[in-house]
């Protein structure tokens, strides 16, 4: 099919790139020239596993393009509309001038009988808001909603093989075009769920919604475990077998953060709440807020653990993004305690494997080092906030070797407290004794 995604950031380009590689003819459109021309080139502008060598192979085939011009989108039979929905500056709400200038721009441009998928993120009534507007210019052409839940790090696998389609419509014929937009999935037997507009958009965010509450309530029981002497790891593995809770998502740590869950749980409060519901979904003000207080935790922590100031002490931060395999540092829990370590005087040498860029670009004032070993050397605490493998397999002798003081806060829960406190490590985890 003739396919255009409109927006090639995170979400867009790894559509594009998978919707080529699926054999579509794909047309990737976004207004950033630069992004454009490093697509174009095959690069893609963020790390993400796998995205090069589809994007690369769809380039020279000749099925993916990119450009910054809208008339481009113009043959396409489906345009899938890719852009982001940030936090509103100074609100919860979700931001949709991107949403809508988007809209607004294809307009001109749609085919006889055209469908343009929403793929955003979008308050619940959006779709249909757009899609009127889309009937006032193009009463040919329809509008679908088809939420996105792939995962950074594992983004192209959860695109070609997603465990889910939902696909919001309003008329059977919207189904059926993206049945022959995702007929791989459908043949491999992926399950599809057919909805009205604000069913797709609740998905979406309700997913999020409770992923986000599944991490909180863990770590509330990790709150109440510092207070109480218990092992929240153990009372994890414990409940998680039970086959209705399951143990996925029941790590404790840090907390949650990158661009979708933090946005997405305060957008959906913001959106319940104008629409006379805050009542129904206040429990997600109180998700949020268990989630930053553990980034205080890990704060107060590293304080504690150094005699109560932590001024012109050597800190090393490992990680920075949000989460491992990915570089992406937005509202980043480890990202946020270097900062405010930092604030407090710590001289912190922050370190990642792949989230340096990001990070100095926001934070400039931080100091990072691309080398784990100069990260640690002399260092007065360690403190891990991003779990990749590197820094999971440390070897508590060697780092030992490398530090001056053997203290290391663990907030992600993913060392081994014996292996490190028998090497003379003083080991602090989240909610483990
Ligand atoms: C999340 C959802 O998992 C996707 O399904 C969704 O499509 C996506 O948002 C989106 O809306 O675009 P993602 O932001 O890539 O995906 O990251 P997750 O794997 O969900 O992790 C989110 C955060 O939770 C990370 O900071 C991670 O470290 C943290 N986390 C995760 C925990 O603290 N504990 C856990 O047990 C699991």
């Amino acid at each position: 099919m003739r396919i255009s995604v409109i927006g090639c950031g995170y979400l867009g380009a790894v559509h594009a790139s998978a919707m080529a590689e699926l054999g579509h003819e794909v047309v990737g459109i976004d207004i950033d020239a630069h992004r454009v021309a490093e697509l174009a080139a095959g690069r893609p502008p963020f790390f993400e596993p796998g995205l090069p060598e589809i994007l690369t192979s769809a380039t020279a085939s000749g099925r993916l393009r990119f450009s910054t011009d809208m008339a481009d989108a113009a043959g396409a039979e489906v345009h899938f509309v890719a852009v982001g929905t940030p936090q509103s500056p100074g609100t919860d709400a979700a931001d949709l001038r991107y949403v809508d200038a988007a809209f607004e721009a294809l307009l001109p441009h749609l085919a006889e009988g055209a469908l343009v998928v929403g793929k955003s993120t979008v308050p619940v009534g959006t779709a249909a808001r757009l899609a009127a507007r889309v009937a006032q210019v193009a009463p040919s052409a329809s509008v679908a909603w088809n939420p996105e839940f792939l995962r950074e790090g594992f983004a192209v696998k959860d695109t070609i093989e997603p465990d889910r389609l939902v696909y919001g419509v309003g008329d059977d014929h919207a189904a059926s075009v993206l049945d022959l937009v995702y007929r791989a999935a459908i043949e491999a037997g992926t399950p599809r769920i057919v909805t009205d507009y604000a069913t797709a958009e609740l998905v979406k965010v309700a997913a999020n919604a409770f992923l986000a509450t599944k991490i909180s309530f863990i770590n509330a029981m990790a709150e109440i475990a510092e207070v109480s002497g218990a092992d929240v790891t153990q009372l994890a593995d414990a409940i998680g077998h039970d086959a209705r809770i399951g143990r996925r998502f029941l790590n404790a740590g840090v907390g949650f953060g990158g661009g979708c869950l933090p946005k997405d749980i305060r957008a959906f409060a913001a959106r319940a709440e104008e629409l006379g519901r805050g009542d129904s979904v206040g429990f997600l003000r109180e998700v949020d807020a268990i989630n930053l207080r553990r980034r205080q935790r890990v704060v107060d922590l590293a304080v504690d653990a150094l005699g109560g100031s932590v001024n012109e002490r050597k800190i090393a931060v490992l990680g920075v993004s949000f989460k491992p395999d990915s570089d992406d540092v937005r509202d980043s829990p480890a990202l946020d305690v270097a900062v405010q370590l930092k604030g407090l005087g710590a001289r912190v040498v922050a370190t990642d494997p792949q989230g340096i860029e990001n990070a100095r670009l926001r934070h400039p004032q931080l100091e990072y080092s691309a080398s784990t070993r100069e990260t640690l050397l002399d260092a007065e605490l360690v403190v891990l906030v991003t779990e990749w493998p590197e820094y999971c397999a440390l070897d508590p002798a060697e780092a030992g070797g490398l530090v001056s003081g053997r203290r290391i806060i663990d907030g992600r829960n993913v060392l081994d407290p014996r292996a490190w406190r028998a090497t003379g490590w003083s080991y602090l985890g989240l909610g483990r004794p």
